[in-house]
């Protein structure tokens, strides 16, 4: 899990990128600031771990977050100057949309972005697939990076209450069932949804507000 170095004065251009992506249907485009909610949710279903950055990546202007959506259904994302400034990610594209080059436009975006702020270089941060940035950026491990930024950091350290988990499960599943296109995920989470007992369906409540349509077997309790 080290850090790596990309050149942006060697980036290839973004447009041929972009419109490849469009021609599978998909648009890579920076994320709006009323987005955010919509974002922060997706991340929390498919990457808990990396909420925070992407909620830190939203306060900046502009948004220093891009999103990938196929209509309405958000399929991936990238962040930049999350955890530091000049630093590259989080990034993750869902399953069921990967190997089409969706991660490559994502990343390439967000790579440009750094470079139109004056960086020389990016830093991805605590790289799990090297070879995706060996390959497509010519990325190269920084040596001794490993832990990096990352070194002290508190875990399990957030302080949630156990009614927070219940809801933050219950949203999971809900956007799970509005918007991953996968159908596999989607049923996954309605049988999940429906074999919850009392709790899960509070949560669900608690969590989605009027937006909660109960649906058979996942009825409001008597
Ligand atoms: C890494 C990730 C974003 C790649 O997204 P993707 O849309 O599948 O990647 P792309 O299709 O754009 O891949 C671009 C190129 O890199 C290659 N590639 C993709 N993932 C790779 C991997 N894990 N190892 C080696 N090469 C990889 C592809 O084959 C493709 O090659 P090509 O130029 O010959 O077509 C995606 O696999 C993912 O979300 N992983 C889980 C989250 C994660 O690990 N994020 C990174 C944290 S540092």
């Amino acid at each position: 899990m080290s850090d790596m170095l990309v050149k942006l004065w060697e980036l290839p251009p973004l447009e041929p990128a972009i419109e490849d992506a469009s021609a599978r249907g998909v648009i890579v485009r920076r994320a709006l600031a009323p987005e955010k909610p919509l974002v922060l949710a997706f991340v929390r279903t498919h990457w808990p771990a990396w909420e925070a950055e992407v909620d830190a990546a939203f306060a900046r202007m502009p948004v220093a977050c891009f999103v990938a959506a196929r209509g309405d259904a958000l399929v991936g994302f990238a962040c930049h100057d999350a955890i530091a400034p000049d630093f590259f990610g989080p990034t993750g594209v869902v399953e069921s949309a990967r190997g089409r080059r969706i991660g490559y436009a994502l990343t390439l975006a967000a790579m440009h972005a750094l470079k139109a702020q004056g960086y020389a270089y990016a830093i991805v941060g605590g790289v799990g697939p090297a070879a995706f940035y060996e390959k497509a950026f010519g990325a190269v491990a920084i040596p001794g990076s490993t832990p990096g930024i990352y070194a002290g950091m508190l875990r399990n350290a957030s302080g949630r209450s156990p009614t927070h988990r219940i809801t933050a499960d219950a949203r999971r599943l809900w956007v799970g069932l509005q918007a991953d296109d996968s159908r596999t995920f989607a049923s996954t989470a309605r049988r999940r949804a429906e074999a919850r007992p009392t709790r899960m369906r509070a949560g669900v409540r608690a969590a989605c507000g009027s937006a909660f349509r109960p649906t058979r077997g996942n009825r409001p309790d008597p």
